[in-house]
C-alpha cells in the first residue's frame, strides 16, 4: 500500500513537472504574441498610416518590447527543448544547441529596442526607425523559430 502511494505520488509529481514545462511554452508564446501586437498592431500600423500616431500607445508598445527583451534570456529553459504547444510556430532545437548564437540575437534585439525607443518622438521618426526592430524579430525567427 505504501509502495502504491509512493508510485502514485511520484507519477503525480512527474505529471506536474511536465505541465509546468508546457506552461512555460504557453507563456513564451503569449509573450511573443503580445510582442507581435506591440510591433505590428501598434508601431508598424501607425508608421503605415493605418492608425493615427498616439504617443501614449507608442510608449506602451515600447514598454512591451522592453519587457520582452528582459524576459527572453529566461524564456527557454533546457527542460522545454522540443516541447510544442499546438500553435503555428515552435522553437527550433537550435535555441538550445547554439546558445551563444541565440544569446547574441537576444542582445542585438535588446539594443535595437533601446536605440529605437530613444529615437522615436513623432510619426516621422517612427517611420524612419521602426524597421530596425522588425529586422531583429526576423533575424531571430529565421534560425530559431520553426513552422510547426
Ligand atoms: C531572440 C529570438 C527572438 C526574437 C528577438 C523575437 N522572437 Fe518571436 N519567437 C521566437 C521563438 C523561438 C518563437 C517560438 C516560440 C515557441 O513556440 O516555443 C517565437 C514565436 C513568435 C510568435 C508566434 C507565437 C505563437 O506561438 O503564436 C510571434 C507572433 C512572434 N514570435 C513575434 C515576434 C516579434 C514581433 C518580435 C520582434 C518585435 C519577435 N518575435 C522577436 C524567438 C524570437
Amino acid at each position: 500500500m505504501k509502495y502504491v502511494l509512493l508510485v502514485a505520488g511520484t507519477l503525480a509529481l512527474g505529471i506536474g513537472a511536465v505541465s509546468a514545462q508546457q506552461d512555460i511554452v504557453k507563456d513564451r508564446q503569449a509573450t511573443m504574441k503580445a510582442t507581435g501586437r506591440a510591433l505590428g498592431g501598434t508601431l508598424s500600423a501607425m508608421a503605415k498610416g493605418d492608425k493615427p500616431y498616439d504617443q501614449a500607445a507608442v510608449d506602451a508598445a515600447f514598454a512591451t518590447l522592453t519587457e520582452t527583451a528582459k524576459k527572453l534570456p529566461a524564456m527557454f529553459p533546457d527542460s522545454t527543448k522540443g516541447l510544442k504547444e499546438g500553435t503555428e510556430y515552435a522553437s527550433s532545437p537550435k535555441v538550445w544547441d547554439d546558445k551563444a548564437g541565440f544569446t547574441a540575437k537576444i542582445e542585438s534585439f535588446t539594443k535595437a529596442v533601446a536605440d529605437t525607443k530613444a529615437k522615436v518622438k513623432d510619426l516621422d521618426s517612427l517611420k524612419a526607425n521602426v524597421g530596425a526592430i522588425g529586422k531583429e524579430c526576423g533575424a531571430c525567427h529565421e534560425t530559431y523559430r520553426l513552422k510547426s
